[in-house]
């Protein structure tokens, strides 16, 4: 809908806070939470009927690769930002290996006027590191944090050499997060491999001894440096002996490929899981989930990364490694709440609450009074397949096709306004805004408040 609206009402609802769900009516006010249990009879410009349906904070999804500017054909804004709004991701954080990377401030400026342009829903942009950016680093302001390559993907970022390690650990005050994957290991393995056009020696090349060693070297520098890191996409049950020590300065983050796929799914799957890091065993899918059910690790994201099908389908190893999931995340996570492996103010912590602390997004994350009204009801007894030619990320084809799934967002509201429904599909005319990080404030040891300390 499009007419300006100063209060809505949406009674009736599941609401899903912190530590339970609540039947009750949440009343927003020009884009903020008034009240979370207002009386069903409150006065509103707009009254939606919720009963049946759950409130779940929108999913704040801490890593997407979204390829505008440069890369285009596989995704620009408008396309994401789509898949977002109909996934309930009312927010993104996206990494710098654009064309041209995101590396100096300047290029993250131009990115954010790109999304005040297309963006359906809010969005922030990492600057990326470079062997001797640490100076321009160290210059950033409200951005989520430094990305740093340990190991190379996708793009030509990377920062493997100890000294330029150390400089940005040093020299910078931003939380700074990673992709660890150990270079020499992988270039190592690459040429034992080499000639190969086996998909299944993907997981051969980049294994278990490479995420170790990043994530070992990459957790070390954080903790001798007592500097904020987040551990992205973590792949293996073996890496979380480095997380195990809760400490103020470490959090970190699994993507769902590594808990829905391993290696038994190549010959399913091929390339549609190639991914960096790449995906492992069995027993690494349960040790990560279980590591998740337990607070070693906090964070879900997707890591969306299109490619195209074209690009895919080239033989092992000129296909890329990279696959999209924004529109389909909240809703494979929905259908493990339902099928009984979990709850959902498990979900909005693992997707929504602890990524907006860690990235220190104040006001966002939570269904709570004096936050952001981003949003997204779902509906639990919604039953939908996940078919290729019904995405709507532009590379239009998901590795989950032929999934069924049980729960599904029906309506997504950032600040507010309905930027999506099942019913009614998007408003064209809403833009969403740019984040605003305060990593004084924020910090995932901290309360939601942002005053608190680890212990
Ligand atoms: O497989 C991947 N693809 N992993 C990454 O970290 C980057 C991504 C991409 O941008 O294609």
């Amino acid at each position: 809908m499009s007419e300006a609206v100063n209060r809505t009402l949406l009674r009736n609802a599941n609401v899903v806070l912190p530590n339970e769900i609540r039947v009750g009516s949440v009343l927003i006010e020009n884009g903020i939470i008034l009240d979370v249990d207002a009386g069903a009879t409150v006065q509103a410009d707009r009254v939606t009927d919720c009963t049946g349906l759950h409130l779940m904070p929108g999913v704040i999804d801490d890593q997407v690769h979204f390829r505008d500017p440069g890369l285009t054909h596989k995704e620009d804004l408008d396309s994401a930002s789509r898949a977002c709004a109909a996934g309930g991701v009312t927010a993104f954080l996206e990494m710098p290996n654009t064309k041209p990377p995101a590396i100096t401030m300047a290029g993250i400026e131009a990115k954010e006027r790109i999304a005040a342009d297309k963006s359906r829903v809010n969005y922030g942009f990492y600057i990326g590191a470079t062997p001797d950016n640490a100076a321009e680093l160290a210059r950033a302001t409200n951005v989520p944090g430094i990305k740093i390559f340990i190991g190379s993907s996708t793009g030509n970022l990377l920062v493997d050499e100890q000294a330029a390690l150390e400089r940005i650990f040093a020299e910078t005050t931003l939380p700074i997060c990673a992709h660890c994957e150990d270079e020499t290991t992988v270039r190592q393995n690459a040429e034992r491999l080499a000639g190969t056009n086996d998909i299944t020696d993907h997981s051969r090349i980049r294994d278990e001894e490479a995420a170790m060693i990043a994530t070992k070297r990459a957790t070390e520098l954080a903790r001798r440096h007592q500097h904020r890191f987040h551990v992205l996409h973590v792949s293996t049950a073996a890496e979380l002996e480095f997380l195990a020590n809760p400490s103020p300065y470490l959090t970190a983050e699994i993507c769902l490929h590594h808990i829905f796929f391993n290696i038994d799914d190549y010959p399913r799957l091929g390339s549609r899981i190639q991914m960096n890091p790449s995906i492992k065993t069995k027993a690494d899918n349960d040790g990560l989930w279980n590591a998740l059910l337990a607070g070693t690790i906090q964070v879900i994201a997707t890591d969306h990364a299109p490619h195209t099908l074209e690009e895919k389908s080239q033989p092992y190893p000129q296909s890329p490694s990279g696959l999209p999931a924004v529109e389909n995340s909240l809703a494979l996570m929905l259908n493990r709440a339902v099928a009984g492996e979990c709850t959902l103010p498990q979900i909005a912590s693992w997707m929504s609450d602890a990524p907006a602390r860690i990235w220190g997004i104040l006001g966002k994350g939570r269904i709570e009074q004096g936050y952001d009204a981003d949003m997204v009801l779902v509906d639990l007894e919604k039953q939908k397949t996940i078919l290729d030619e019904e995405q709507i990320t532009k590379s239009r084809w998901s590795p989950w096709h032929g999934e069924s799934l049980s729960g599904w967002p029906v309506s997504t509201l950032v600040s507010g306004h309905e930027v999506w429904s099942a019913d009614k599909g998007f408003d064209d005319q809403f833009r969403g805004s740019k984040l605003q990080f305060d990593h004084q404030r924020g910090g995932f040891w901290s309360t939601p408040d942002g005053i608190g300390t680890a212990d």
